[in-house]
């Protein structure tokens, strides 16, 4: 493919830029690993983040000498840090032509009415203030996409994906380590350079690309000296890609997930990142030469044909020098506590369900398909419940609840139950085909929260319901 892409361009007629003299876009691989730009803030005044964003078509350079249209925050997708206890205040234009969309602050303790659900999609063209306050305990790593139903998939597989990382007063990680987002988005792309629409494959699966990306490029490059510490936080931001990953040749250590960091540090081999969710891990790079974060194999259930091969991806590559760095402060052994929520109130029941109703595949939660008029369950502030997600489907379907972060109890499947080892806050976890999974949480604030599928088009499909919070 790369000679025919090359030759397309030696030819001395012209012809160079008619499509059919180029062959399937390469990918440039091995590039220094670039910083996704950062939202500024505007603001003159500490404990306020202030920001204009806007959701619009633009060009990226995927691949040499092409450009692809995309969907673009403010021309890429930008970091936004802000620190617990600010105000933040972003006003929101919807450039993208024809289409209705808003911004959900996933994972994000926000007023339901700042949370960018679906029932308050901003037209085409128009703008809205969104505006909340950062609680105390609130550092994490949360990103925003749009959510504007039917059109989700689209808009986040286009491009439109930002990150938004809440810092706290005092950061138990040495800052040593430095602190380097890894945001994963996977890319199809056509000859021309355009983003092919999806097919009935992509639709019932969840839309799986050609290529993961870290921060826009593939297997991009970070240098390391030997002996050295780093902080990675690593987002999927992926419409249905699973990422079972492992780090050949430096040690890994997991001290974050969606809700910020864990209790204690935990050593591990390998990790599962469903859609949607996020881990800050430490890299330990003792040994000179490349250390490669790579996928690993994982069946997350398959229809039909195209299954895309999971493992043996290499993500990123880390050139490890020969020099050792000097001083590289310890890892403390403790970073918080996370109190257990108390004995649930309620407990709620969702099964998630697969159906074929004519030629049209449906995914449900508890037989329903999402109804934006409609309240599948009522909930009371400060209530503590138990949920159980029963997946009677034939894949896995990573479950979401807007609004707060819950911890998960227990797994179940085929009668072995099985408890985390660590203590954590999630707003995503993964219910593997057959499997049930059950969490407890509560929610702090008032009013109608989502909770749905991760795979965005099962969401855009409607495997997705309503909670109303009342006060
Ligand atoms: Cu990131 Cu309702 O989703
Ligand atoms: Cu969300
Ligand atoms: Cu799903």
């Amino acid at each position: 493919a790369q000679m025919m892409h090359d030759m397309g361009h030696m030819g001395a007629s012209g012809a160079h830029d008619m499509p059919m003299t180029r062959g399937k876009p390469v990918l440039p691989e091995g590039q220094p690993l670039r910083e996704l730009p950062r939202l500024m803030n505007e603001a003159g005044e500490a404990g306020l983040f202030k920001a204009r964003l806007a959701a619009e078509p633009g060009l990226v350079r995927f691949a040499d000498r092409l450009d692809t249209p995309a969907l673009l925050y403010n021309g890429g997708n930008p970091v936004i840090e802000a620190r617990e206890g600010d105000r933040v205040e972003i006003r929101f234009r919807n450039g993208i032509p024809d289409e209705p969309t808003t911004v959900h602050w996933h994972g994000m303790p926000v007023p339901a009415d700042q949370d960018g659900n679906p029932m308050e999609s901003i037209a085409s063209g128009s703008e809205r203030l969104y505006a909340f306050d950062l609680p105390q305990g609130s550092a994490a790593s949360y990103w925003f996409h749009p959510h504007p139903h039917g059109f989700t998939a689209a808009q986040v597989y286009r491009g439109l994906a930002g990150i938004f990382l809440v810092k706290p007063k005092d950061d138990p990680i040495p800052a040593e380590y430095g602190d380097t987002v890894l945001m994963f988005t996977d890319l199809r792309i056509a000859e021309d350079g355009s983003m092919p629409a999806s097919n009935m494959i992509d639709v019932m699966n969840g839309r799986v690309g050609d290529h993961v990306l870290v921060n826009g490029q593939k297997n991009p490059v970070l240098t390391a000296r030997k002996g050295e510490k780093r902080r990675l936080r690593l987002f999927n931001a992926t419409n249905a890609r699973f990422l079972r990953l492992a780090f050949e040749n430096a040690a890994m250590v997991l001290i974050g997930t969606d809700g910020g960091l864990i209790e204690a540090p935990v050593g591990i081999d390998e990790l599962l990142l469903a859609p949607a969710e996020r881990v800050e891990l430490i890299i330990s790079f003792d040994r000179p030469g490349a250390a490669k974060l790579v996928t690993l194999d994982y069946d997350r259930g398959w229809m039909g044909p195209g299954k895309p091969e999971a493992a043996g991806i290499t993500l990123l590559t880390a050139n490890v020098s020969e020099e050792a760095a000097p001083n590289v402060p310890l890892l403390p052994a403790t970073l918080r506590t996370i109190d257990r929520l108390a004995e649930p109130a309620v407990t709620r029941r969702f099964v998630l369900t697969e159906s074929m109703e004519g030629m049209e595949m449906k995914f449900l939660i508890n037989g329903a398909s999402f109804d934006m008029n409609r309240i599948d369950e009522i909930s009371k502030v400060g209530q503590v419940e138990l949920w159980e997600i029963v997946n009677q489907a034939d894949m896995d379907h990573p479950f979401h609840v807007h609004g707060t972060q819950f911890q998960l109890v227990e797994r179940e499947k085929d009668g072995a139950v099985t408890q985390p080892s660590y203590r954590a806050w999630k707003d995503t976890v993964n219910v593997a085909a057959g499997e049930t999974v059950r969490i407890l949480l509560r929610q702090d604030l008032p009013g109608r929260r989502m909770y749905h599928c991760h795979i965005l088009e099962h969401e855009d499909l409607g495997m997705m319901g309503t909670v109303d919070v009342r006060a």
